[in-house]
């Protein structure tokens, strides 16, 4: 009844959200799904038992040899009740899942859309396992039954792209977004390890998942990360010099903690007021029980000061977080902007556009493809919430106080755009209700 109702709200939400962007659709690029036939035979299904499944769109040119593997997000389930529920949806079951999906953005095969990796062979992977394609277990008591087979689904989708060209690959680039920019980290360097003649690197979008008590002080991620770690037996796969290193070695789910380990080259992007965290971890509904934080979750110019505050330490806790990386790491790129967005590297209006967000007039494609082809600096700090008028979210230009000093690397001023609405936002919102609700 509840599940009927939340899903009656968001599909209408998303009817809502899309109608800017539906006009487009007769441009929107679709790929068709592919069951992963051998899955069975490695013990991979979906939450559900059903089979996992990728959309691939093969590379041409001098693409050809070179591959994109791209994890789907979708949040995460840490116990039964959740995953239950979740394996009647598309977020546990292929069975339940769209056959169809947009190659957007980084996925484009359009050169004007996407100029550095259009041609390449571009792969989504689907999400169906609920714990950033990293568990190994099972639950089954007589009546349920619930597979938690992400790591497998990893190893069996990579089993049956090698035979179709992965095997020859010339370059590689291992990205996903939001719990899949969580798992680009925790996969990195075991895809390095399966291609060791190929140039590999890998970006994590809106992955940077930090380890922050909330506004009331308690560990809402930590102890929500705990559960999904231990439910579905993700500790296993964890980065061993990481959880050695770890008093509690479930705390290297985190990227934070496990970015260190990594030597494969990696790319951070994340919004420095990523909306899930600030929405989800942050300020969970849980700790604010009063409905304070309300309207300025809704929109940032209605943030009281306080909240401002609270929202900017949290800038800095992710800065500080990626500090060892920003200066030590030679191979590393970053674009840490300040949109209240999340996921920006799949939506063709945040990756590549006349009006997607920019640091120092750089766009996230272009920032990424310096990095990935090595053309250039590409590690890029925004300056805090509200310089930034490239993003589509907030507050109308003439409330922007002065900018001189936005684009904290190096010296050139942004230029100034107004963003007269709320286009990634709205976009989001969909996902976010499905994901915000209990
Ligand atoms: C590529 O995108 C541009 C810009 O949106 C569009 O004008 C062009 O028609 C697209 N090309 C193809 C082949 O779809
Ligand atoms: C199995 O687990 C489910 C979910 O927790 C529960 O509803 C059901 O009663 C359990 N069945 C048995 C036989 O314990
Ligand atoms: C990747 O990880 C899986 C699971 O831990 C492991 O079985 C496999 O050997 C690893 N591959 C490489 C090349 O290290
Ligand atoms: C990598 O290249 C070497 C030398 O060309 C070759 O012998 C080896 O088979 C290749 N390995 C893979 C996994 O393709
Ligand atoms: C927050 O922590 C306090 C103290 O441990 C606890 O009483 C309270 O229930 C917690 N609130 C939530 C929402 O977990
Ligand atoms: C910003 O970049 C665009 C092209 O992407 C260019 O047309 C414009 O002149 C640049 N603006 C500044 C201030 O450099
Ligand atoms: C930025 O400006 C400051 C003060 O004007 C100057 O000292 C500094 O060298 C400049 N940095 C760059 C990278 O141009």
């Amino acid at each position: 009844m509840k599940l009927m109702s939340i899903a009656a709200v968001a599909s209408i939400l998303v009817l809502l959200a899309c109608a800017p962007w539906c006009v487009y659709s007769q441009e929107r690029f679709l790929v068709r799904m592919t069951l992963v036939r051998n899955a069975p035979a490695l013990g991979a299904f979906c939450l559900d038992g059903s089979l996992p499944a990728y959309h691939l769109h093969r590379g041409f040119d001098n693409g050809a040899n070179n591959w994109i593997l791209y994890f789907e997000g979708g949040g995460w389930c840490g116990d039964i009740k959740q995953c239950l529920g979740r394996a009647k949806t598309g977020l546990g079951s292929t069975n339940h899942m769209n056959k169809w999906a947009i190659f957007s953005g980084i996925l484009s095969n359009n050169a004007s859309l996407n100029p550095d990796f259009y041609n390449w062979n571009r792969v989504r992977l689907r999400y169906c396992d609920g714990a950033s394609f990293a568990g190994d277990g099972k639950f089954a008591n007589g009546t349920s039954l619930l597979y938690f087979r992400g790591q497998k689904i990893w190893e069996a989708i990579i089993l049956d792209l090698l035979p179709q060209g992965l095997a020859n690959a010339h370059m590689a680039l291992l990205a996903g977004c939001s719990a899949g920019g969580l798992a680009t980290f925790l996969h990195c360097d075991n895809f390095t390890r399966m291609l060791p003649n190929a140039s590999v690197k890998c970006l994590s979008d809106a992955g940077f998942l930090l380890d922050e008590r909330d506004v009331s002080l308690n560990h809402t991620i930590r102890s929500i990360f705990e559960d999904i770690v231990s439910l579905q037996g993700v500790e296993q796969n964890l980065d061993h010099k990481c959880t050695k290193s770890m008093n509690h070695p479930k705390l290297c789910f985190f990227p934070h903690y496990a970015l260190k380990y990594i030597t494969t080259p990696f790319f951070v992007l994340n919004s420095a007021y990523d909306v899930v965290q600030f929405h989800r971890f942050l300020v969970p509904s849980s700790a604010d029980v009063e409905g304070k934080w309300k309207n300025c979750k809704h929109d940032p110019a209605a943030c009281s000061a306080d909240q401002i505050a609270i929202l900017q330490g949290f800038r800095r806790d992710m800065l500080e977080a990626l500090n060892f990386f920003l200066k030590d790491s030679k191979s590393g790129g970053t674009f840490i902007n300040s949109c209240f967005a999340h996921c920006q590297s799949d939506a063709q209006e945040s990756w590549f556009a006349v009006d997607s967000p920019r640091i120092r007039n750089k766009t996230i494609a272009e920032t990424v493809g310096d990095w990935y082809f090595t053309r250039g600096e590409a590690k890029e700090i925004d300056c805090e919430y509200p310089c930034d008028t490239n993003c589509h979210t907030l507050t109308p230009v003439h409330q922007v106080p002065d900018c001189a000093k936005c684009g904290s690397v190096g010296n050139k001023t942004l230029t100034s755009k107004a963003g007269s609405h709320d286009r990634i936002w709205s976009k989001y919102s969909p996902i976010l209700v499905v994901l915000l609700l209990p």
